[in-house]
């Protein structure tokens, strides 16, 4: 029997968290042979993931630039899959959520003629310029795609407006199957510093960001409130492992280094990351996967952005939008620190994302549509 051969393709820390349960998943059944291909468009926030969950690439464009710009990643990956799909010849590429590397794998594939899914189907702002450039990377992969693998109905009711409604499943999202193999109850943190914060007697807020379209004046922003929180919370500690991009780490250097109660630490090991979140008091951020994993960990979240593709979560009470000014911020971080009743309405564990489940669904979805299985699998309604 001729295997079905499924390449995952994927560049970022992100994808590469969401998408390595699926390329293990995929690996379980006799009839797909599973394999990756990685842009490495991030290098070694990729290397990390790929050593926590033990995955190793078939394929590596090793691609990344400093300061690399949207055009070079997009053209570096479109010629560098060329080769990829030529060489190893796959029936079905799957593609993760709104990056670069999504949009130009997916156009590789497409130029190639091989079948497109798309894992992480169907989030939309509905605003081309926020998140920047990821809401229309989405929009395009999804024209390309064949298969849509959506987390949340929400989502497959967001590609039926656009007219997609073929090849559509929901699936949960993989991040929650990728939290069920993190999570441990008495994790001991290798990066040792994490061992001694005063989880018991302080509130330890969990912050990231790294945003494109927060990059200048919304940074600034996000940073002063972040330091104004730390000077004026004697009970509060900070916790920020800082994204590699140099624009990133640039503006953290120029306006929360040296600050009382802020700690500055490299990023970490998505395992690391995942128990630390578990642990914490709250967290603030302007990332999209953090917006999932916290509730799903009973985790308040206060969102450092405008908008969010993720309103799931919004309308389950976990996660509050802050918005990128100062003054905004600063006020709704406080009532969470300060107010009891306040901070105990959000942190409560909805799963809103997934049940673990969202892997085997994928994979038995993959089976059905190649005609490898009689039965088609049931969608993901929530828990
Ligand atoms: C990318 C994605 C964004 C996703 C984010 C996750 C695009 C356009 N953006 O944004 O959707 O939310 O990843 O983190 O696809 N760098 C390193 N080492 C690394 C990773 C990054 O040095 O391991 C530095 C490099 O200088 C690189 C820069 O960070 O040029 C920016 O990386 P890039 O992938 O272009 O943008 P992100 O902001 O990470
Ligand atoms: N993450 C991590 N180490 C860190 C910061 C984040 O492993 O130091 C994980 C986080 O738990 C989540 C993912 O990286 O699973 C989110 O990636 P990021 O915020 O870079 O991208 P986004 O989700 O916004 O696209």
């Amino acid at each position: 029997m001729k295997k079905l051969r499924v390449m995952s393709v994927f560049g970022t820390r992100p994808e590469a968290i969401k998408m390595a349960p699926l390329v293990l998943e995929l690996k379980k059944y006799p009839e797909i042979e599973s394999i990756c291909c990685v842009t490495a468009q991030h290098r070694q926030m990729l290397d990390s993931v790929m050593e926590v969950f033990d995955v190793q690439a078939d394929a590596d464009l090793n691609i990344m630039a400093p300061r690399q710009t949207l055009s070079s990643i997009t053209c570096k990956c479109l010629t560098g899959m060329d080769d990829v799909i030529e060489e190893l010849k796959p029936d079905l590429i799957l593609v993760h959520g709104d990056t670069s590397t999504t949009f130009a794998g997916a156009l590789a594939a497409f130029y190639h003629q091989v079948a497109v899914g798309h894992v992480e189907a169907g989030l939309r702002t509905y605003d081309r310029y926020s998140p920047f450039p990821e809401e229309m990377n989405r929009k395009m992969v999804g024209a390309i795609a064949s298969l849509h693998f959506c987390p949340t109905e929400n989502n497959r009711k967001n590609l039926e407006k656009e007219n997609i409604t073929e090849g559509v499943f929901v699936t949960g999202n993989t991040v929650i199957d990728a939290l069920k193999t993190t999570v441990r109850e008495k994790y001991h943190f290798a990066t040792e510093e994490l061992n001694h914060l005063p989880y018991d007697t302080k509130k330890v807020i969990l912050v990231t960001c790294h945003r494109r379209e927060n990059y200048g004046e919304p940074m600034k922003n996000i940073m002063l409130a972040l330091r104004q929180i730390a000077q004026t919370h004697e009970d509060v500690e900070l916790v920020y492992p800082v994204h590699l991009s140099p624009v990133v780490r640039d503006a953290v250097k120029e306006y929360l280094e040296g600050a009382p109660r802020v700690h500055l630490i490299d990023p970490l090991p998505a395992d690391e990351m995942h128990n630390l979140m578990g642990r914490c008091y709250m967290v603030m951020t302007d990332s999209g996967g953090l917006q999932e994993e916290a509730p799903a960990l009973g985790k308040p979240v206060l969102v450092l952005r405008k908008e969010t593709e993720r309103p799931e979560a919004v309308a389950a009470g976990t996660v509050k939008i802050a918005g990128v000014e100062q003054d905004n911020i600063v006020k709704m971080a406080t009532e969470l620190i300060a107010s009891r009743e306040a901070y105990e309405k959000m942190a409560h564990a909805v799963n809103p994302y997934g049940d673990g489940e969202a892997c085997r669904r994928i994979a038995e979805a993959i089976l059905w549509h190649f005609g490898k299985r009689s039965e088609k699998p049931k969608d993901y309604h929530g828990m």
